[in-house]
């Protein structure tokens, strides 16, 4: 998938939020690309503008997302949803309670999906969500697939949400923040599952967050966002060996490594701006220590560093 120049912009009583300004992203087939950045930098926005469910308020100024030669944005929404959503491109969201309905079995939801999504026989569809549960690592499924949500713990009703993904087979996984509802050792477990179905599957994901730890461990390649551009693209090899732009350095000097001593931690100073009237020039220039006078009245453009590294900064 390759966004272009995406711009997206909000309506509100108190004038246009520019969520997004001129978002550039490759993603590469079989990759874990990971979306990181602050809250507030539009990080959501970008996987809501991808499947097609962005708020009544949105507009798309501009932009293309190119997925396998079509330009999603030129798709109706009914295109969308007969063509895309669940069988090509599908998200898993933060709280997996809100999106399993509570009156289903498990079987049931995961069968609906299939339904909708994947055109199998019928005598063909409890053979996958067997295969889809046992994918994510839940025990007992033959069993498992005839409870209710509200019999499973939270870390089990996520791997559910994943295996409904997996059993309608997207080639792409958006995740959003999939992991802050669930507590550290529940994570870890989900972690695993996401490795374990990386090397066995041709997976591609998406994989938005603020957790760098979590990031180190699936990613192969991180976008950096900040206030609605990305500011840099890189390895993850290189997010921790070879940052190129200040913010992307900040970013990694604020987190808390097994080897880094309290006060070797960085804090950014400042906070995101607000986009409803964001600064000008460099959006970063207000907290960045390595300001120069260009860069609150030029834009930087995103420029190859090297291979797949780009970035975005006048210094660079
Ligand atoms: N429906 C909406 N109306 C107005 N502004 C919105 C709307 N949805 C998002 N925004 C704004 O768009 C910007 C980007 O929001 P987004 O949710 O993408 O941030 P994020 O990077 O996902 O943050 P977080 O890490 O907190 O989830 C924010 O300034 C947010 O307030
Ligand atoms: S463009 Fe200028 S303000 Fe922005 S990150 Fe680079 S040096 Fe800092
Ligand atoms: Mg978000």
């Amino acid at each position: 998938m390759r966004i272009e120049d995406l711009q997206v912009a909000f309506s509100t009583e108190e004038g246009p939020v520019e969520a997004l300004d001129g978002v550039e992203l490759t993603i590469h087939q079989g990759t874990f690309h990971g979306l990181i950045g602050e809250t507030g930098c539009g990080k959501s926005v970008t996987g809501q503008t991808i499947m097609g469910l962005l708020d009544n308020n949105a507009r798309i100024k501009k932009g293309r997302i190119m997925y396998r030669e079509q330009d999603l944005l030129k798709l109706s929404s009914r295109q969308m949803e007969r063509q895309i959503r669940g069988n090509e491109i599908a998200m898993i969201f933060q709280d997996p309670g809100s999106s399993l309905n509570p009156l289903f079995t498990i079987k049931n939801q995961i069968e609906e999906a299939i339904k909708m999504y994947r055109p199998v026989p019928r005598e063909r569809r409890e053979g996958l969500i067997l295969e889809a549960l046992q994918q994510v690592k839940l025990p007992d499924a033959r069993n498992l697939m005839h409870r209710y949500p509200h019999q499973l713990s939270g870390g089990m009703k996520q791997r559910v949400m994943i295996a409904m993904m997996l059993a309608c087979n997207p080639r792409l996984l958006i995740a959003d923040e999939p992991t802050t509802a669930l507590d550290v050792s529940i994570q870890a477990q989900f972690i695993k599952v996401l490795k374990d179905l990386k090397d066995n599957l041709d997976l591609t994901i998406l994989y938005i967050t603020h957790d760098l730890a979590v990031i180190s461990e699936l990613c192969d390649y991180v976008s950096v966002m900040y206030a609605g551009r990305i500011v840099e693209n890189l390895s993850m090899y290189d997010l921790f060996r070879d940052p190129c732009h200040p913010y992307t350095e900040k970013l990694v000097n604020s987190v808390l490594g097994v080897s880094t001593r309290l006060d070797q931690l960085e804090e950014i100073p400042g906070s995101v701006p607000r986009l409803i009237n964001p600064p000008p020039g460099c959006r970063f220039h207000p907290r960045c220590s390595e300001v120069l006078p260009v860069c609150s009245q030029e834009v930087p453009l995103l420029k190859e560093v090297k291979g797949l590294h780009s970035v975005a900064c006048h210094r660079r």
